[in-house]
């Protein structure tokens, strides 16, 4: 990306550290997602109960929802080790077969990014997953012949944030497939008070809800929007976050009263002034900013979508009145014209 987004939900390596330390351990102390919370003490103390392994586990959604967080916190309620790839890592089959040849009773095997397993790795993931076996081919040309090795029962867990790009096959054998929502903003707000306890930053609740808006709904988001400010308020203040501090800080970040950046902005903007409001593709409008349509569609769209600023149309995305009145743009189009 051309520029330094202070809202981008990807993680940064520097982050790494402080995520780790500031990641909710157990299911009791995770902020906020009740309903994947609810389900998943179900889905954990069922297990635990039969005395089975947790049963294969999908968590998608936007980026810095929590996906990772609950991997962990699943191993962890379960009592087992957890070993953690990512779909762009397991090049060939041999790779994944390596590795489901090494995993012990119960292991969870977290695959990040599952959505970028290739065809063929998929192929020898679908028996592993449903019969616990692996399907070994021995020797080459016409002599060779397929052994099939049994395996514990072990559990994946998968996280994506593109639901759509999974392949039917690979998602019909997850038995337990939970959405991340966007965060409310009192959930959000616990997190940054959590956060700033452990780091030791006085603040303010004014300044803490000050974050808690402006953080997208995402907890990555609002947990670097935190350090930014506590950077401010040592510099310009006296090291306390208030509701003036955290307000001059994120609009100096330019982040605006929703917790949109410049990146967001641009979109709308785009899809206003460049396109009529829609209805507009969203490669069209990657190209017409220069930005990653990838990125756009990981991270700019479903904000923008959950704030009902754009609508999806079969022919592209529109800008709705709310969008216009951000903007501060006049609304011009008749409701016919959304229509044809
Ligand atoms: N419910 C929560 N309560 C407190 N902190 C949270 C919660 N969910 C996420 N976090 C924090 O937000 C950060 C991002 O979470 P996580 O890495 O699990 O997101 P993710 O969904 O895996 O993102 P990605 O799609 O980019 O991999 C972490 O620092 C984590 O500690
Ligand atoms: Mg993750």
């Amino acid at each position: 990306m051309s520029h330094n987004r202070n809202l981008s939900p990807e993680g940064e390596p520097e982050e790494a550290a402080l995520d780790r330390a500031l990641r909710p351990k157990h299911l009791d102390d995770l902020i906020g997602q009740e309903r994947v919370r609810e389900n998943l003490r179900i889905l954990i103390e069922a297990a635990k109960g039969r005395n089975e392994a947790l049963e294969h586990t999908l968590f998608y959604g936007p980026p810095g929802l929590g996906k990772t967080t609950l991997a962990h916190i699943c191993a962890n309620e379960m009592g087992a080790p957890i070993r953690i790839t990512a779909g762009p890592a397991i090049e060939r089959a041999g790779d994944l077969a390596a590795i489901l040849s090494n995993l012990h009773e119960k292991e969870v095997l977290f695959i990040d990014e599952i959505h970028r397993l290739g065809k063929v790795v998929e192929e020898v993931l679908y028996p592993a997953m449903e019969d616990f076996a692996l399907d070994l081919v021995i020797g080459q040309g016409p002599g060779a012949r397929t052994v099939r090795l049994s395996l514990p029962h072990f559990t994946v867990i998968g996280a994506t944030t593109r639901l759509a790009l999974l392949s039917a096959p690979l998602r019909t054998r997850f038995g337990a497939v939970y959405r991340l929502d966007f965060y409310e903003q009192a959930a959000l707000a616990e997190i940054v008070e959590r956060a700033a306890r452990a780091l030791k930053v006085p603040m303010a609740p004014e300044g803490r809800d000050e974050i808690a808006r402006r953080g997208r709904g995402t907890p990555r988001v609002a947990l670097r929007l935190l350090r930014r400010v506590r950077d401010y308020a040592q510099v310009r203040g006296d090291g306390t976050i208030t509701a003036g501090i955290a307000a001059e800080a994120l609009s100096l970040l330019e982040i605006d009263a929703m917790g949109l950046d410049d990146l967001d902005r641009r979109v709308l903007r785009a899809i206003i002034e460049k396109f009529d409001g829609g209805p507009v593709g969203l490669e069209t409008i990657a190209a017409s900013i220069g930005e990653a349509s990838d990125t756009i569609m990981d991270v700019v769209e479903p904000y923008l979508l959950q704030l009902g600023f754009i609508d999806r149309t079969p022919r592209g995305r529109t800008a709705t009145r709310l969008a216009y009145e951000h903007l501060g743009i006049p609304y011009t189009r008749t409701e016919q014209g959304t229509l044809f």
